[in-house]
């Protein structure tokens, strides 16, 4: 149970010790009175909102009146609300990448939350990075939480088909790429791919985490996919208000709710929405605050074990919109029903068998299918190994082109970022589509892992009508992208990695029967080939510099070294 047993604390929680604790109380009373609370109110629970506002983070731009809401529903269960504003991460506002930020966010959310006078917090968050940021940091301050979600846009209009970001954005822009659309209608779809507040509006990362934060049952039931502009969204941010004063009388704390088997769970998930993969970074980055771990090999057995149910792009056809009204994660989750760990406690107090055992509403089967009449038999993403990642690879089978699954093909070789740009879409370019294209120098250490793992197909090949070919690299790619892609190869370049040995002209196999990635050199000159490689120039100072010295490879989850274990 919680570290303050069933009394909430209130203003008293954490008391600042001057030596004379009446004397701490009586100063924090007194300036929490300069802020013009009755003294009705400051005896109650104290609820803390953990908001992240921003003018650089569109997909929050509702976060006021869902803070609102969140504060009425405290107040109505007789709670004190307490918003505070933490880092806020706008996916495409950041540079060089929100990825670096996500630790920073969890840091300023542990100790916040840890730091301030509070029984229980809501956390509020939806772009990418957010929800895992918050839901690391809560799991580190090991105060109760509970986590609500700003939720996913309405898709826009444009000449009679709907669009959603991002993966219109991108399909959109393949089009401009290849000479089909012009510039004059590009820039018209650029005004009609994000029309409403909210997150992306497909399956990308921010609703994935959505729906992972639900099925581990961190967030209300039915929470996780109601559009942003929807009125039920204010609804369910005031229950959760309602449900984090229940919290700070009967304590439930995050790791009663992350545990091995919620975790399992969640990844379980991850497979049938055919969901981001980014999603395994950051659910392994949660899981390690607690000291959790799925090994790839668990991973795999779960992928092979677990139907794609969810009809939803970038992997299939609809919105987030779509995914609500067919009935939601409670569709998705009484589908597994036979394949989940059913004790699980969830944050209102019942486990998740006590969850399904309610009857679920009508389901629209169009969107979310039957266990037995999948999307696809097998789970969207798994993980690879061999001599290219010897601690592994991410590969998205939903999203990839099964004539691509078993290719050997000669290496087109990237150094960094920077070589990328300057020569994909160069005339001159030795790239034909049987090549594979290989980026280096993208990985956490060496970039902070951009979404750069979806590598542009040429200019040349893309005008002549070629739609994919095998990418590999140890950046991301965004939850909305897809293509015949492996991610996150581990080591990543500048971590000594054999993606660092790769030449042009090399020959690499990607077999998805075996999930195996190989460099087609002999282990002896992948060695000599590798003791040349040199690490990047350590960086100065400050946040960057303590990035730079602790983060961790993708398989750990890219969290800092430290940060990645229980407190005590
Ligand atoms: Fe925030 Fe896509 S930009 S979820
Ligand atoms: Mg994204």
């Amino acid at each position: 149970m919680a570290e303050h047993g069933t009394k909430p604390l209130g203003l008293d929680n954490g008391l600042t010790n001057y030596g004379d604790r009446d004397f701490a109380r009586y100063l924090r009373r007194s300036m929490a009175h300069s802020m013009g609370i009755s003294g009705e109110l400051l005896s109650r629970p104290v609820i803390g909102i953990a908001a992240s506002p921003s003018d650089f983070n569109n997909c929050h731009r509702y976060m006021p009146q869902l803070v609102e809401a969140v504060s009425r529903g405290i107040l109505a269960a007789g709670g004190l609300p307490r918003a505070f504003p933490t880092v806020s991460l706008g996916e495409v506002f950041l540079n060089p990448t929100s990825m670096v930020y996500r630790n920073l966010m969890s840091m300023d959310v542990e100790e916040m939350v840890r730091a301030q006078p509070m029984d229980a917090v809501v956390l509020i968050g939806g772009c990418d990075k957010t929800v895992p940021a918050q839901l690391m940091g809560a799991a580190s301050a090991g105060r109760p939480a509970i986590q609500l979600v700003t939720g996913p846009m309405s898709t826009g209009r444009h000449k009679g088909e709907r669009l959603g970001a991002c993966t219109d954005c991108r399909r959109f822009w393949g089009k401009f790429r290849a000479g089909e659309i012009d510039q004059c209608e590009i820039q018209t779809v650029e005004t009609r791919l994000a029309t409403t507040a909210g997150t992306c509006a497909v399956m990308g990362t921010a609703s994935t985490m959505a729906c992972l934060t639900e099925a581990l049952g961190i967030a209300l039931p039915g929470t996780a996919a109601i559009p942003a502009v929807d009125s039920q969204r204010l609804v369910a941010a005031e229950e959760t208000g309602k449900a984090a004063v229940r919290l700070a009388h009967q304590p439930i704390l995050p790791a009663q709710i992350i545990t091995g088997q919620s975790v399992e769970n969640a990844f379980r998930v991850l497979m049938a929405l055919g969901g981001s993969t980014n999603a395994i970074i950051h659910l392994t980055a949660v899981a390690g605050r607690l000291g959790i771990r799925v090994s790839p090999e668990r991973l795999n057995q779960i992928s092979d074990e677990t139907p794609v149910l969810v009809d939803l792009k970038p992997v299939g056809e609809g919105y987030m919109e779509d995914f609500h009204a067919a009935g939601g994660m409670g569709a998705v989750l009484r589908e597994l029903r036979p394949l989940l760990h059913l004790d699980c406690l969830t944050i209102d107090g019942r486990t998740l068998r006590e969850r399904l055992d309610e009857p679920q509403g009508w389901v629209d089967r169009k969107v979310i299918r039957s266990f037995n009449a999948p999307v696809s038999p097998v789970g969207g993403l798994i993980a690879l190994h061999g001599s290219l990642a010897p601690q592994g690879a991410i590969f998205k089978r939903a999203a990839a082109t099964p004539a691509l699954f078993e290719t050997e093909g000669r290496a087109v070789v990237f150094e960094d970022l920077e070589d990328l740009s300057a020569r994909i879409d160069d005339p001159d370019l030795d790239v034909n589509a049987n090549d594979v294209l290989v980026l280096k120098n993208a990985g956490p250490l060496a970039a902070g892992m951009p979404e750069a793992g979806y590598l542009p197909i040429p200019a040349k090949l893309a005008r002549a009508g070629v739609k994919d070919m095998v990418r590999i690299s140890d950046a991301r790619m965004s939850g909305t992208a897809y293509g015949t892609i492996v991610l996150h190869v581990a080591p990543e370049a500048a971590a000594g990695g054999p993606l660092a040995a790769v030449h042009n002209g090399d020959r690499i196999r990607l077999s998805v029967a075996n999930k195996s990635i190989d460099l087609l050199v002999p282990p002896e000159e992948i060695a000599r080939r590798l003791a040349t490689v040199k690490p990047p120039p350590p960086k100065q100072g400050g946040y960057q510099g303590l990035y730079q010295r602790t983060v961790t490879q993708a398989p750990e989850g890219c969290d800092l070294d430290f940060l990645a274990q229980p407190r005590t």
